[in-house]
């Protein structure tokens, strides 16, 4: 069996050993010592001023939206995972669909004026497969018009833009650190912005809206993420690195053993720093994707339609996006993970070449 992805976990040794601390002080959660050395490490490790660990991305989004004080229509990508779309609609907005760019599968810049309105409060993109979006034409146009940017960079850990990280675009980033995400911490995920006011709202939001015991700053959420989650990401954060290069080795080694196969990739070779979260494959169509979707799971293999239906056909809002319709209709991610081997990855070439050619 060879699944899509599968979980890192650091050497039992180095989980443990965070593990005793907790257990010598007996705290576990709230704002704990792990928690904060998570915080330090990961704006170390990703260059950045601000970022608070929060309990997942889902939570990152709506704390987002909430610390912005968003209201009305919300802009956004048909191309991402759902929670992108209904973190918008929990938060009591309205998800307006642009379409994506054919190459890179972000928003299209392009069409993004036509679709603001005087209800208009936010463009929410998504860095999707960790591929940037076009962060410099967005900020003109939310400069223009007055609105606020939010990221949804789930999948976009240790990518770089201009020698910055690219959390540091936007009025706000968000990040997953999903188990299954490049860097984890089982559940988790993070919050970024250069703007310390927003930060401290985001703060208190995370906790109740607690200041101190007895006051509140507003109303909040239970945002916060425990010792023990920060501890698996202080421990997978050390081989992020070694993780990242593997993946980046499985990739190349894709490109040239699927050379014979008549699929298209998402554009990426422009990326300053990638980070090959997924390896999205673009089928001719979506019958072929089909057959060779089955082909792989008749020999365990696992592929996943990621993402497919676009979020423009879930019926939310109604939002005409012919390009993402048709693009989620024939994108295919293979296997990619750190002990995914040589062997393996032939075997899936394997497939796809024979069921390509029957
Ligand atoms: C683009 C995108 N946004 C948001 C999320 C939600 O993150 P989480 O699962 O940590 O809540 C995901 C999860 O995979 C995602 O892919």
């Amino acid at each position: 069996m060879i699944p899509v992805t599968k979980p890192f976990l650091p050497p039992r040794e180095e989980y443990d050993r965070y593990i005793d601390g907790i257990w010598n002080r007996n705290w576990l959660t709230n704002n704990g010592p792990l928690v904060n050395e998570l915080e330090l490490r990961l704006k170390e490790y990703l260059r950045l001023d601000h970022l608070l660990f929060v309990s997942n991305g889902t939570i990152a989004l709506q704390l987002a939206i909430k610390a912005l004080g968003l209201k009305g229509e919300i802009i956004t990508t048909p191309f991402s995972y759902v929670a992108t779309t209904t973190s918008i609609i929990w938060e009591g907005c309205e998800p307006v669909f642009v379409d994506i760019l054919p190459d890179k599968l972000t928003i299209n810049p392009d069409l993004i004026e036509a679709a603001i309105t005087d209800k208009t409060s936010a463009i929410l993109a998504t860095h999707v497969y960790g591929i940037p979006c076009e962060v410099e034409k967005i900020q003109q146009i939310a400069d223009k018009y007055r609105l606020k940017v939010i990221y949804d960079g789930a999948h976009a850990f240790g990518v770089k833009l201009k020698g910055k990280s690219i959390f540091e675009y936007g009025d706000i980033s968000t990040c997953s650190f999903h188990a299954t995400k490049l860097f984890h911490t089982i559940e988790g995920g993070g919050v970024v912005t250069k703007d310390p006011e927003i930060l401290k709202k985001m703060a208190y939001l995370r906790n109740f809206g607690h200041d101190g015991f007895e006051r509140f700053n507003g109303i909040g959420i239970n945002g916060k993420n425990s010792e023990f989650h920060a501890a698996m990401g202080l421990a997978v954060l050390n081989h992020v690195d070694n993780i990242l290069e593997k993946k980046k080795k499985q990739a190349v080694y894709y490109y040239e053993i699927l050379s014979g196969l008549r699929v298209g990739y998402p554009k990426t070779d422009q990326i300053e720093y990638y980070n090959y979260a997924y390896f999205p494959v673009l089928f001719s169509n979506e019958l072929q994707l089909e057959k060779s979707m089955k082909a792989l799971e008749d020999q365990g293999i696992g592929s996943r339609r990621y993402f497919f239906p676009g979020l423009n056909q879930l019926g939310y809002t109604e939002g005409n996006c012919p390009i993402s319709d048709e693009i989620s209709k024939r994108v295919l991610c293979l296997p990619l993970y750190h002990t995914l081997t040589k062997e393996e990855q032939r075997m899936i070439a394997r497939i796809l070449l024979r069921i390509q050619n029957n």
